[in-house]
């Protein structure tokens, strides 16, 4: 099985591909300026076109949109949150997302491969709770995204899974985070192998419960 993770160079990308190459998928690594990876900063149109390039027609059977940034965190209302901010974060967080899913369609359809968002439960509308605007805009879109993206692709037999990885201790979640980035990468990977066109559009956490939207 050849899978392809952004932003695979350290956090839950590495854990995940280090997990997958274990058990013997052809894991493409990307990253976004990092040795023994594939170059791909997913915010830069050019630098998702030349990883297309580069694949040419090589089938994916699994798409891991795993790159994403958190800069917002403990912004006040009142004061923080500027304009660059959002734009940065929605580059990467959503937009880059849609940008990998897009240039690799030809890929993914030659394998009627699968698409895995790693989005987040501070994305999730129903578990509103303030704070972190743009973080929480971001992820929800990538729900959004995910939705959208499984009800087009289901005709190609392409699914679309949606994950919440977990509070993890990575630099984004920090040492006092709940679970061990290898904890995750499992669950997910479990999750994703276990995605189909029957489950596609679903919102789960790493370890297999249904997250509201
Ligand atoms: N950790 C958690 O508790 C938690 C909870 C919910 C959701 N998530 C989500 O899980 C995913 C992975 O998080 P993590 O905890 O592993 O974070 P992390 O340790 O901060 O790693 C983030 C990864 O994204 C990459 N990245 C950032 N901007 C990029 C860009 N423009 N192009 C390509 N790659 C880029 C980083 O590459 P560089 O090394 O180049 O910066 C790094 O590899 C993220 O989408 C995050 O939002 C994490």
């Amino acid at each position: 099985m050849h899978v392809l993770i952004s932003g695979a160079n350290r956090g839950i990308g590495a854990a995940m591909a280090d997990r997958m190459t274990a058990r013997g998928d052809d894991v493409t690594r990307t990253a976004r300026a990092a040795e023994g990876h594939i170059p791909l900063d997913v915010s830069d149109p050019a630098s998702v076109g030349r990883l297309a390039s580069e694949l040419g027609d090589r089938p994916i059977d699994l798409l891991v949109c795993n790159a994403g940034v958190f800069e917002d965190r403990g912004g006040t209302l009142g004061d923080g949150f500027p304009p660059d901010m959002w734009a940065r974060m929605f580059a990467i967080n959503v937009t880059g997302a849609f940008l990998c899913v897009q240039a690799l369609l030809p890929n993914l359809r030659a394998a009627k491969g699968k698409i895995a968002l790693i989005s987040s439960q501070l994305g999730s509308s129903e578990n509103a709770s303030g704070g972190n605007y743009i973080y929480r805009s971001s992820k929800a879109a990538m729900i959004n995204l995910g939705r959208n993206l499984a009800m087009d692709l289901k005709s190609d037999g392409i699914a679309v899974g949606i994950y919440h990885p977990g509070w993890v201790q990575t630099d984004m979640g920090g040492s006092g985070a709940a679970i061990s980035p290898e904890t995750s990468a499992k669950g997910l990977i479990d999750r994703f192998d276990a995605l189909s066109v029957a489950t596609t559009g679903r919102f789960e956490t790493y370890d297999g419960r249904a997250h509201p939207f």
